[in-house]
């Protein structure tokens, strides 16, 4: 029991640290509005209390449009760089290629200007999307049956009448083989999403996900979304039949950071703005992750030319920049943004896949499983750990299914380049630097228990009409309860790797 005496204490020591926390705060040209969100204790304060969104707000515009300007200077330093050093060079290539010229990547939705054999997807899309969502899930198989089966009839009719699969292949083709001027990367990137949307909508067929769907093992899709699907994935280096947190979320916006294919087309506000709040994390954080990508490699690199003080100055500017980014996780993975009622049915059941398709386990020769997106997969929190020296979270074989090889091959980077261990105690600039990987550690296990206890309260939701299942992990224990403190245990364990 909480006595009053207690709680004036603890009221007091909050407005005294943050007297004291005002008071030696440095005001910093952009990201300024609260910037001693870092120094609070998560178990006190209630982080939920400021606004840290730089997309919604007042100065939305003007935020954001000076964000892009920093971020593209700093990727022209990393351009800058590629020459001279393997880090800058992998980060450079990333963006040249997946980003098409920029981070987070290019896209160009506006498909009037696509290549005409491409155009009947986003068509097909247009005329799918209203179909997907239900006002009200049923739990009864034999309508659900019937929901399934006239969604997916309608789209293989409108997919076999409008698309010519044999243009739309060679238009990939040419691609493959450096053609970027017929079928620009922008487009590619685009084209990709609104295809990752396809084969996810024609899944599940109906929204909210139900347990008949689930409970397919196999599902047979359409050659049209099968043949471009399995020449983009090659070239991408991944080998899932599920999309993934590039294909669903980072690469479905434009580049003005407008939400485009969507799950709840038409349903009430509560449901459609949760979707976009929460997809909209996604984009945000590889926004705001650019100067982080370019303080790592900057500090990489002045650690290889032995410029220690600029090798500190880099790495606060990773642990500074890593304040507004996990600021805007903590305010939009909330109830008043998204909806604890509305998430797990409404929105996260999309991202899921859970099926076999053809390919086999090498080893064992069952066909493989493949599980569909996780917040596991995004670029940041995979660099930093790499940065850090932390072994990565996901197994080779996961990071191969869902994540870019590009984007592999600059995590890789970073850890091989990790210089974490290399540094010298004591108070010189080695210790320094020391401590200040040690305060992004702090930040990222402070992300970690917040991010632990929200994942619970978001997943316990009940789904009546569905089996226990995570998009990350496909099909859960039989029981939610069960099926939670198995998906806890990776978070108890990740957590504890974070020193
Ligand atoms: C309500 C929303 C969310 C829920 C319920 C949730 C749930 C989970 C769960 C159960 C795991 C552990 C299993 C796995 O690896 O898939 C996980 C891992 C992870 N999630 Fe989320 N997640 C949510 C949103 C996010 C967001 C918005 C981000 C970041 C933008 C994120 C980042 C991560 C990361 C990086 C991991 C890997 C483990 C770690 O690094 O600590 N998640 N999430």
């Amino acid at each position: 029991m909480i006595h009053l005496n207690e709680v004036l204490f603890l009221f007091l020591a909050g407005i005294i640290i943050t007297i004291f926390r005002l008071s030696s705060y440095k005001p910093q040209p952009f990201f300024s509005s609260k910037p001693f969100l870092n120094n609070f204790n998560l178990n006190f304060f209630n982080l939920d209390f400021f606004n840290l969104n730089f997309f919604n707000n007042t100065s939305t515009t003007q935020a954001s449009s000076h964000l892009k300007h920093t971020n593209t200077q700093k990727i022209q330093d990393i351009n800058t760089l590629a020459d001279c050093h393997e880090i800058a060079s992998r980060l450079s290539e990333l963006i040249r290629k997946d980003g098409a010229g920029s981070w987070p990547p290019n896209t160009n939705h506006l498909s009037t200007t696509w290549p005409a054999s491409l155009r009947p997807y986003k068509e097909i899309y247009t005329e799918m999307a209203p179909l997907l969502p239900a006002a009200h899930a049923s739990l009864d198989d034999n309508i659900n049956h019937q929901i399934i089966s006239s969604f997916r009839s309608r789209f293989r009719q409108l997919l076999s009448e409008k698309v010519n699969l044999d243009e739309v292949t060679s238009l990939l083709s040419a691609a493959a083989s450096g053609r970027w001027d017929v079928f620009p990367r922008d487009t590619y990137n685009a084209f990709y999403s609104c295809l990752a949307w396809c084969r996810h909508a024609y899944r599940w067929a109906s929204i909210p996900v139900v347990s008949l769907a689930q409970r397919e093992d196999a599902l047979p899709l359409p050659r049209e979304l099968v043949v471009p699907w399995n020449k983009m994935q090659a070239h991408f280096q991944l080998a899932s039949d599920s999309g993934n947190n590039m294909s669903n979320l980072v690469l479905n916006f434009n580049n003005s950071g407008e939400y485009q294919y969507k799950i709840n087309t038409g349903l009430s506000q509560k449901i459609v703005s949760s979707e976009g709040e929460f997809t909209k994390i996604f984009y945000e954080v590889e926004t705001l992750a650019v100067p982080i990508y370019h303080a790592m490699v900057r500090s990489i690199v002045a650690f290889a030319r032995e410029n220690k003080k600029e090798c500190l100055r880099y790495v606060r500017e990773v642990n500074d920049k890593l304040r507004p980014l996990l600021g805007a996780y903590y305010e939009s993975v909330h109830e008043s943004k998204i909806k604890r009622d509305v998430w797990l049915s409404r929105v996260q059941g999309f991202y899921a896949w859970g099926m076999t398709g053809e390919e086999r386990d090498v080893e064992s020769q069952e066909l493989i499983r493949f599980d569909g997106l996780s917040g596991n997969q995004v670029l940041l929190f995979q660099a930093l750990d790499a940065y850090l020296g932390m072994e990565p979270y996901l197994t080779r074989e996961v990071m191969d299914r869902n994540v870019p090889g590009l984007q592999r091959g600059f995590v890789d980077s970073l850890g091989r380049f990790c210089f974490r261990g290399l540094l010298k105690d004591g108070c010189g600039e080695d210790g320094e630097i020391k401590g200040e990987m040690l305060e992004i550690v702090k930040r990222m296990r402070v992300f970690r228990s917040a991010h632990r206890t929200r994942a619970k309260v978001y997943l316990s939701v009940p789904a009546p009409e569905r089996m226990p299942m995570t998009a990350g992990k496909s099909l859960l224990k039989d029981d939610s309860v069960g099926g939670i403190d198995f998906l806890d245990q990776f978070m108890v364990k990740r957590l504890q790797q974070t020193v």
